[in-house]
């Protein structure tokens, strides 16, 4: 067979097998090696150049590099048009009515939301924000606010101690004696923070809670201000709707002292969420304030208590035991 044979031989191989050219990639790498490897179908005509007569040589040559050249192209747009229908059919296989992937985003703690708007309301009108400390002595916790020793928030059952001299505060009472120490009156702060009472854990309960103490102190501060302080706040965290009393109490630190109640529809009973009062006189006195010229009342909320019944929750524990599905739902 001449050489020129040979060389359509070789062609009509090579055409043949682009005619059913493979997609899968083993399958054409093995075509590769057939034709186009070392020893390949090329390879092996190029070697018989040297039997070849010299006359003959420059043609014969140039027909092997023209198919040569010619088996390289068409086997790489072979290769490259197998990819492309790859790609394509990746494509035409997505199922775009398939539910995206769920990113999951947190909500804020119902905790933190009631607070929130807590402080914008007493923000509207006219009160600061600070904070002080919640490991303290017992002097701001109890002694300063005139609670004595033998006073029953003063046993042991009651609070948290860290150290001697060194306790969980059991309100934010203690930072109105920060605020008045470090402060000339007049001064209107809130203070938000967590408290803490070793206490009998209950639906309504709990050894760590939240707290917003209010402390308004100026020349002519009167109990109706702090009832009507008091009202307007209710009235826009749970609207006019609600149910509220006012009921004469003691604290040791305001004289006279209230607690307020929210009826709970959901339970038929009154919830107590705070107590407030006129600021004692012999704190002013402690905290060198002139208790002949200042006046003031003080408040102290219970956030939890506020957010159970805003939201409907019939029990504080749900708030400590980070269940996605509670928290979810706010
Ligand atoms: N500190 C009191 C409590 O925790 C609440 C309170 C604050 C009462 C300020 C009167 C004035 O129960």
């Amino acid at each position: 067979m001449s050489l020129k044979d040979k060389i359509g031989a070789v062609r009509n191989d090579f055409r043949a097998a682009l005619d059913k050219f493979p997609t899968d990639s083993i399958k054409i790498d093995e075509l590769r090696v057939r034709f186009l490897g070392r020893k390949g179908e090329v390879a092996q005509l190029f070697s018989t150049m040297g039997s070849i007569l010299a006359e003959e040589r420059a043609e014969a040559g140039k027909l092997l590099n023209e198919l040569k050249v010619e088996v390289q192209s068409l086997f790489e747009s072979a290769v490259e048009s197998v990819s492309k229908n790859q790609r394509k059919k990746e494509t035409d296989s997505a199922d775009y009515t398939l539910p995206g992937i769920d990113t999951p985003i947190g909500s804020i703690h119902p905790i933190e939301q009631t607070l929130t708007e807590v402080k914008e309301i007493f923000k509207s009108i006219g009160f600061s924000i600070a904070y002080g400390p919640e490991i303290d002595d017992e002097y701001h916790n109890f002694e300063a606010l005139n609670i004595q020793k033998h006073h029953p928030a003063r046993d042991m059952q009651d609070t948290f101690f860290v150290e001697d001299n060194a306790v969980l505060r059991t309100h934010t009472s203690n930072v109105q004696i920060h605020l008045m120490e470090n402060e000339e009156p007049p001064i209107r702060y809130i203070v938000p923070g967590r408290v803490y009472r070793n206490e009998a854990i209950s639906y309504k309960s709990f050894c760590l809670f939240h707290q917003v103490e209010g402390l308004f102190v100026d020349k002519n501060v009167s109990f109706a201000e702090l009832k009507g302080s008091l009202d307007y706040f209710v009235r826009r965290m749970f609207g006019d709707d609600v149910k509220i009393r006012f009921r004469p109490s003691y604290f040791p630190f305001t004289e006279p002292s209230a607690e307020v109640d929210i009826w709970n529809s959901e339970r038929n009973q009154w919830m107590e969420i705070l107590g407030c009062g006129m600021v004692n006189p012999k704190v002013f006195e402690t905290v060198g304030y002139d208790s002949s010229i200042w006046h003031g009342y003080a408040f102290g909320m219970g956030i939890e208590r506020i957010a159970m019944l805003k939201y409907k929750i019939q029990d504080i524990r749900h708030f400590y035991r980070n269940d996605i599905r509670f928290l979810e739902q706010f």
